[in-house]
Formats: structure tokens, C-alpha cells, sequence
């Protein structure tokens, strides 16, 4: 099947659609320029294993450390655009019914996108909270931080302002439990979803891996956005090599028509 027939085999399936989810992983922000885990690992950070920078452990044992690396992922982040295949997945939510992005990523470029339905399974690189308790702690303050030029590599976290507990990243690290509410929403919308959209995730990391082959068993077509294969490119019914800044908005023009915007 060539390029034009599959979109237009995914676009009907889409229009015939009413309930539809996008998963998404750490190809859609590498094509926005966001350093993926492994890349961030540079500097002074290279000398560490990300297995001991991303645990609650390393944060406990070395605060200023962990809270220097991820301020340099907040600053990668804030320095970055979504780019268009964001836009192509926010004018589909517009469109259908029900539409649900579920992503493995931390960076909040869907939102940024104007996505209005993100469920997010590893939790949120701008949504910081204290260590002890999880009081919320303002992003307006880690952005701060982020920008000051005269701060170094390893920053030590401010204080929790209802408990002084050091403040830590809103991210799931190793050895954490997925946050029980967005993996319960993650699941029902693929136990639900009629089309799935599998786009620039390697689908090895439990539950994503597992979230596309729930849908399969379920009835609904699955579609892979990859410009490389995956353990799931055999069971995808439609696996589309290609980028996903370059194929989703063909997609989406393809499903609501070419819009002036
Ligand atoms: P991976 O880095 O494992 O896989 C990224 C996938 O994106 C690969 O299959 C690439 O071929 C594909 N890709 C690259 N560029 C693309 C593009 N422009 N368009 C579409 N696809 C593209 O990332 P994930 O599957 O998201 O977890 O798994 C990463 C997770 O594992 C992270 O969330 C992290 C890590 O352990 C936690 O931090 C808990």
C-alpha cells in the first residue's frame, strides 16, 4: 500500500470514528528538538546512569544534583516549539466526538499544542511538588529558575511553602508507580477507542507496550507512526513509516479538509 492509500484508508476509518486515541512517545517530542532522556545526559550529568539520577533515591541521597539535571530538561523544554504534527493531532480532537492523547512524554507539548484531553502516564515535567507531601509547588517559579544564567549545573530545590520539604519534579522515576488515576483513564480510553494511533514510541516500556495490543484484542484498528519498526510493527494494521510532523497533518487534512487557519 502506498503512502496515499493508507491515509485515505485511515482517514475514513477516522470519519467513521467517534471514539479515537493518539499514544504518543519520545519521537514526537524528538522531532520538536526536546533532547530525549538518554541525550539530556551530557555535561555533568554524563558521568551518571540516568538509573541513578531518576529515582527518588538519588534525590534523597544528592537534592542539588537531580534538581540541576532537571532544570536543564525544564530549559530544553521551554526552548522548544510543538510542531506541526501537534496541531494536526489538536485539529482531530477539535473534530471527533472523542479524542484522547495518551502520552508517555513529560514535556507538555500537547498541551501547548491546545490538546484539551491529555492523559499523561509518566507524569509532568512542569508540574513540580514537594517530595515529602506533593504540594503542588508554581511552575511561574521553576521557569524562574530554568532562565537565571548565573545558576550552575546542580541547583539546590526550594522549599515546599506549606512544608519546607525540597521540591522534586512531577515526573514518575524508576521504581515509581505510574500515577493510578491517568493509567485507569489510559486504559479505559483504549478499551473504548475504535481507531489508535501508535506514534514515535519504541512500545517496550510497560503500559505503553501493552495499551496497543488491549486495543488490538478489543476490535479497534491500530495504526503505528514510526519511521522505524517497533516489537508492534507486526500487529499494527496499518504501520506507516514516516514522521509524524510530516504524515499527521496530511492525515488530518485528509480527515477534516485543508483549513485556513
Ligand atoms: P523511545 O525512545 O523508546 O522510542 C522512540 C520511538 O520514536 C522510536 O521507535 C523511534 O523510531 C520513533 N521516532 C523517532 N522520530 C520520530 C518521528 N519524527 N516521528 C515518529 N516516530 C519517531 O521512546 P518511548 O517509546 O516513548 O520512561 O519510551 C520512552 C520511555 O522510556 C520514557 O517515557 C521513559 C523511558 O524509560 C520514563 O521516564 C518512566
Amino acid at each position: 500500500m502506498d503512502d496515499s492509500q493508507m491515509i485515505s484508508e485511515v482517514a475514513d476509518a477516522l470519519a467513521d470514528a467517534s471514539r479515537v486515541v493518539a499514544l504518543t512517545g519520545a519521537g514526537m517530542s524528538a522531532e520538536s528538538g526536546v533532547p530525549t532522556f538518554r541525550d539530556t545526559l551530557t555535561g555533568l550529568w554524563g558521568r551518571y546512569d540516568p538509573q541513578r539520577l531518576a529515582t527518588p533515591q538519588a534525590f534523597a541521597a544528592d537534592p542539588s544534583l537531580v534538581f540541576g539535571w532537571y532544570l536543564t530538561r525544564v530549559r530544553a523544554v521551554l526552548s522548544v516549539e510543538p510542531h506541526v504534527g501537534y496541531d494536526a493531532l489538536t485539529r482531530l480532537e477539535r473534530h471527533m466526538p472523542e479524542f484522547t492523547v495518551v502520552t508517555q512524554n513529560v514535556d507538555g507539548l500537547h498541551q501547548r499544542a491546545g490538546a484539551r484531553k491529555v492523559v499523561e502516564l509518566h507524569g509532568s515535567l512542569v508540574g513540580f511538588r514537594c517530595f515529602d507531601q506533593g504540594h503542588p509547588y508554581g511552575f511561574e517559579h521553576i521557569e524562574e529558575l530554568a532562565r537565571d544564567p548565573s545558576l550552575g549545573e546542580r541547583v539546590a530545590p526550594p522549599a515546599c511553602h506549606v512544608c519546607g520539604s525540597p521540591v522534586r519534579p512531577g515526573v514518575v522515576w524508576y521504581g515509581e508507580a505510574l500515577p493510578a488515576t491517568a493509567t485507569a483513564q489510559a486504559w479505559s480510553a483504549v478499551g473504548e477507542a475504535e481507531v489508535v494511533l501508535v506514534i514515535g514510541t519504541s512500545a517496550l516500556v510497560y503500559p505503553a507496550a501493552e495499551l496497543p495490543m488491549a486495543a488490538k484484542r478489543n476490535g479497534a484498528m491500530v495504526v503505528e507512526i514510526n519511521p522505524d519498526q517497533t516489537p508492534f510493527t507486526p500487529s499494527a494494521d496499518v504501520s506507516w513509516r514516516g514522521r509524524a510532523g510530516e504524515l499527521l497533518p496530511r492525515l488530518a487534512d485528509a480527515v477534516i479538509g485543508a483549513e485556513v487557519s
